[in-house]
């Protein structure tokens, strides 16, 4: 399969700089569009097939540059759970009017378009009430779910009024190869395992039995792929996710398994202001019925990790 011209916006990012990895083989060039405000601009491979844009994607002159050229688009650059709390205008700037804008240029510039994947996540299911949530709950209470829940909608309007090619991908916890601890919000995982390397205790926000499903980068990787090359998968929305909830208390304890340390050193502090969220697990059977499979459970998606982290030591 070869995707011919493609932009990745967040490319930078944990998420966005693994897509490129994966992508770079399998397309004629990519375009890359991140503000570097929570990527890593050694993140994104140095290739002559990569353009990238140091920039936000508001900014409508690189739009119109790069939008005519491509024939799928991966719309991941956003502003993050915990800096949307921060600063609520700022997550309406980019993760609503940007995705606003970015469909509607898709829609008006370009006509090779074949797919526009997004990546939403399971923050609009909030602290849900159904276990394992299907896709068609909702419970938004944060700014950004409030944002990536109502750019789902755009997405849903650009798809029934143009015929705009999208799919709809909500996200739950990814973690693994590529998550930088340089990046202060990154996700629990990466902080325990370096927590773990500097002989340092495992901070737990709360009382560490709050679950989470944890979804191993490679899983994530091959869904927005399956996704972006099944006609089916047109105009619909599914969670990426194990289906398997862990407590952070575990994580702790699983990760301090696999690096070998003799006991789980933790210490406890006050739950963030986004901690709303005690079980997450997500129905994943909509996803698996498309042809994906979930490879990784925790411990081989930890164990792996575990790899990637010595093969950078050495
Ligand atoms: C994560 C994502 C968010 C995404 C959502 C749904 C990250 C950074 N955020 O939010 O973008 O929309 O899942 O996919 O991946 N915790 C600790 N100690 C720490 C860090 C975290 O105890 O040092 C706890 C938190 O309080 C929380 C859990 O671990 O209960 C997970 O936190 P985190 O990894 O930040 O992810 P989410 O908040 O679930």
């Amino acid at each position: 399969m070869n995707f011919g011209k493609i932009l990745i916006t967040g490319g930078a990012g944990f998420l966005g700089s693994q897509l490129v990895q994966k992508m770079l083989p399998l397309s004629d060039h990519i375009y890359i569009i991140d503000d570097l405000s929570t990527g890593n601009r050694s993140s994104i491979p140095k290739d002559s097939k990569i353009t990238f844009y140091h920039d936000s994607i508001t900014n409508e002159d690189i739009l119109d540059e790069v939008l005519p050229k491509v024939d799928y688009i991966f719309h991941l650059a956003c502003k993050n759970l915990v800096l949307s709390y921060n600063n609520i205008r700022d997550d309406f700037e980019t993760n609503l009017y940007g995705g606003l804008l970015l469909l509607q240029k898709s829609q008006s510039l370009s006509p090779k378009l074949k797919r526009f994947i997004y990546t939403s996540t399971a923050s609009v299911y909030g602290n849900a009430t159904i276990l394992p949530t299907p896709e068609s709950y909702y419970n938004i209470k944060l700014p950004y779910s409030a944002s990536k829940f109502s750019t789902e909608h755009y997405c849903h309007v650009y798809h029934h009024i143009y015929s705009l090619p999208v799919t709809i991908l909500r996200l739950s916890n990814v973690y693994g190869p590529g998550q930088l601890i340089s990046n202060p919000y990154c996700g629990v995982v990466a902080k325990f395992f370096d927590s773990a390397k500097h002989g340092k205790p495992m901070t737990i926000f709360g009382d560490g039995k709050q679950t989470r499903d944890f979804t191993y980068i490679d899983d994530a990787l091959e869904a927005i792929v399956l996704a972006a090359t099944q006609n089916k998968a047109i105009g619909q929305v599914y969670n990426v996710s194990t289906g398997k909830e862990t407590s952070v208390i575990e994580l702790a304890e699983e990760i301090s398994g696999i690096c070998g340390l003799e006991h789980v050193a933790l210490q406890f502090g006050a739950k963030r202001d986004v901690d709303i969220v005690q079980r997450r697990c997500l129905d994943n059977n909509k996803l698996i019925d498309l042809g994906w499979k979930c490879t990784n459970d925790i411990h081989s998606g930890l164990t792996k990790t575990f790899a990637w982290l010595k093969r950078g030591e050495t």
